[in-house]
């Protein structure tokens, strides 16, 4: 049952049925609940066109829909009008607005319906598609920190958004592992003498161990040559020369390589998960390695590539970009206008860049699954990169016409002074650190209400105050990260929506256990009586359109919205309505029911966020 759409229906054919054109009606949730639950300004649009006043407009178009109600039962011939007309109550409001009320055996037949369908009503797409999604992105060798937060938080729910659409998925978290941090690293490393018998004569690399090399020694060793490089031309070049060296599997490098991508990768892997982060994939930059030559070969063949001072670049401006600034003087470096500069995809030296590893990544993908989307989901800063690669992999061939490759940038998640989220003295919050916080102070929080010892719920709720209070905003926007705010068990968080759902498990483990009454899908009967009810009803239809919407803009804050809207109509409910109370029977199970359903619901919505629930709370 689709009341938007036969609300919709039942204005069209009365429209029609006047001879007016129904061209440009539609039918929006009301802005003001309080007087109708959906309503149209089709009669304002109409009476601008034929210079007609809209309210008597509307008017008319109510009388006719009240007409065909009271026809209904004298005709055969029964139209969609009289069909369903009665579930609604239609009616003509100043200046021409038409205001539309569902009626309570509609809004019961809704919620039965609702609970019967194993989508539990959220629309599913028409026609499936295969989305590839690239989140995560880890840097092998590099800490995650708090910059890491957002593509897990963000990717994660977008997937589980089409998953509950009904679109087919594949995800990888696409490692950072082929570029000069590699490089850097192991030539700190090899400075501070931990490579020593890697380089003796005839060493036999794999079977050495990388002994004394722990993940805290490479939180140490990366920072190092980083920050060396920038001060040390030297070094750089040197460390080039080692991340080519790697590039080209050279020994005892590429053994040593390896060895830290594994130790790395498994730390990584548990970072994710603490994140219900689930990938198909754990590929990385050098999986597409063996794609590379094929890949600039499609360039050079195609004549779409040229040397510019030793690398090898693509072109990808279009007209009225990347537009050259006459010079003032010899010395003054050229600048442009509209910049869109050329895509390097081999350095200077022979080595691939990120560029590189991303445009054969496609060519990878594409040999192997002919996904229809392909989402990226990255800070802001990224914008330019995937905009090259995207029209490399458009000019070549690589990614066919078809194919919709999207960037999906979020903003910056900031400290409460506004500024990206640092320590206490400025420095880099790992992302450990953070989760651990949030962590904590659920446990803190748990603990006062008298739960103690449940690392696991701890984890749930911890996490699940950061997923919702990040993705409560839109993806694009800077937010600022503010725990308390997050972790509050009341107000828009994802503890309070958590909570309703372990209070939901309560009740109906006691209607099992104090009156005998298990409530499943099946049994489940529905009655919408009182206005709390209602509210419940009309919480969950939005609930379904806002995952249309989110899917639409690529965003979960709508999502998020409606969740904790729902959340909060069945407080209203919970706090006026006896429950396990009412004596009669038949009513009970109504209530019980609805109980129920909004568990599902709010169950679902919180998996799509990526957020657990939790039996208790
Ligand atoms: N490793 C990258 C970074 O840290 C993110 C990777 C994103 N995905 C991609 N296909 N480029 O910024």
């Amino acid at each position: 049952m689709n009341i938007k759409n036969e609300i919709y229906e039942i204005l069209c054919e009365a429209v029609k049925s006047l001879g007016l054109e129904s061209d440009g009606l539609s039918v929006v949730f009301s802005s003001r609940p309080e007087i109708c639950d959906y309503q149209s300004n089709f009669a304002l649009v109409l009476g601008k066109k034929l210079g007609k006043k809209p309210i008597e407009l509307a008017e008319e178009i109510v009388g006719q829909i009240n007409a065909q109600k009271v026809q209904k039962s004298n005709s055969k011939n029964v139209t969609k009008i009289a069909k369903n007309a009665e579930k609604f109550e239609f009616f003509a409001a100043m200046p021409g607005f038409l205001n539309i009320k569902i009626g309570e055996k509609a809004l019961s037949q809704f919620c039965e319906e609702t609970c019967h369908d194993k989508n539990l009503g959220v629309e599913q797409v028409k026609s499936p598609r295969l989305i590839f999604f690239d989140y995560g992105g880890a840097n092998v060798a590099k800490e995650l920190h708090v910059g890491h937060l957002r593509s897990p938080i963000v990717g994660e729910a977008l997937k589980r958004l089409h998953v509950t659409m009904g679109d087919k998925v594949l995800t990888d978290v696409h490692l950072g592992d082929w570029g000069l941090q590699m490089g850097l690293t192991i030539l700190q490393l090899k400075e501070d003498g931990f490579l020593d018998k890697f380089f003796e004569k005839n060493a036999k690399n794999a079977e050495i161990s990388l002994e004394n090399v722990t993940l805290d020694v490479l939180n140490d060793e990366y920072p190092k040559a980083s920050k060396r490089k920038d001060v040390d031309e030297d070094f750089k070049k040197r460390a080039d020369q080692f991340t080519l060296y790697i590039q080209q599997k050279k020994e005892p490098y590429f053994s040593i390589y390896k060895k830290i991508r594994e130790l790395s990768v498994a730390e990584i892997k548990k970072n994710y998960e603490l994140l219900n982060c689930n990938f198909d994939f754990y590929y990385g930059e050098s999986d597409a390695s063996a794609f590379v030559d094929k890949t600039v070969k499609i360039f050079v063949d195609k004549g779409l590539a040229r040397e510019s001072e030793g690398a090898l670049v693509v072109d990808v401006a279009r007209e009225g970009e990347h537009i050259p600034i006459p010079k003032k003087s010899e010395d003054e470096p050229q600048r442009y206008k509209n910049p869109m500069p050329p895509a390097i995809i081999k350095k200077y030296n022979g080595g691939d860049l990120y560029a590189t590893t991303d445009i054969a990544t496609i060519l990878m993908r594409n040999k192997d699954f002919q996904a229809d989307e392909i989402v990226y989901v990255t800070d802001n800063r990224q914008g330019q990169h995937f905009e090259q690669v995207f029209r490399c992999c458009k000019l070549a061939g690589i990614s066919p016409e078809n194919q919709k490759l999207t960037h999906i940038a979020f903003g910056t998640m900031n400290g409460q002074d506004g500024k990206p989220f640092k320590t206490r003295s400025g420095g880099v919050v790992r992302l450990k650190e953070v989760v651990g916080l949030l962590i904590d102070k659920a446990r803190g929080k748990l603990s006062a209400n008298g739960i103690v010892g449940d690392d696991d719920l701890a984890r749930k709720i911890g996490v699940g105050a950061m997923k919702f209070g990040d993705l409560s905003n839109t993806v694009e926007k800077d937010y600022v990260f503010d725990i308390d705010k997050f972790l509050s068990f009341d107000g828009k968080t994802g503890p309070y929506i958590q909570y309703t759902v372990a209070r939901i498990n309560s009740i109906l483990s006691k209607a099992k256990n104090e009156k005998n009454v298990q409530i499943s899908g099946k049994n489940c009967v529905f009655s919408i009586q009182t206005p709390d009810e209602r509210n419940i009803a009309l919480a969950i239809l939005k609930l379904n359109s806002a995952y249309q919407i989110c899917y639409e803009a690529y965003s979960l804050n709508a999502l998020c919205l409606a969740t904790f809207d729902l959340a909060s109509a069945f407080s209203g409910f919970y706090n006026n309505q006896k429950i396990l109370a009412e004596k009669d029977e038949t009513r009970r199970n109504e209530l019980l029911s609805l109980c129920f359903l909004v568990k599902a619901c709010l169950e679902k919505a919180l998996w799509t966020l990526g957020i657990d629930s939790v039996e208790k709370m």
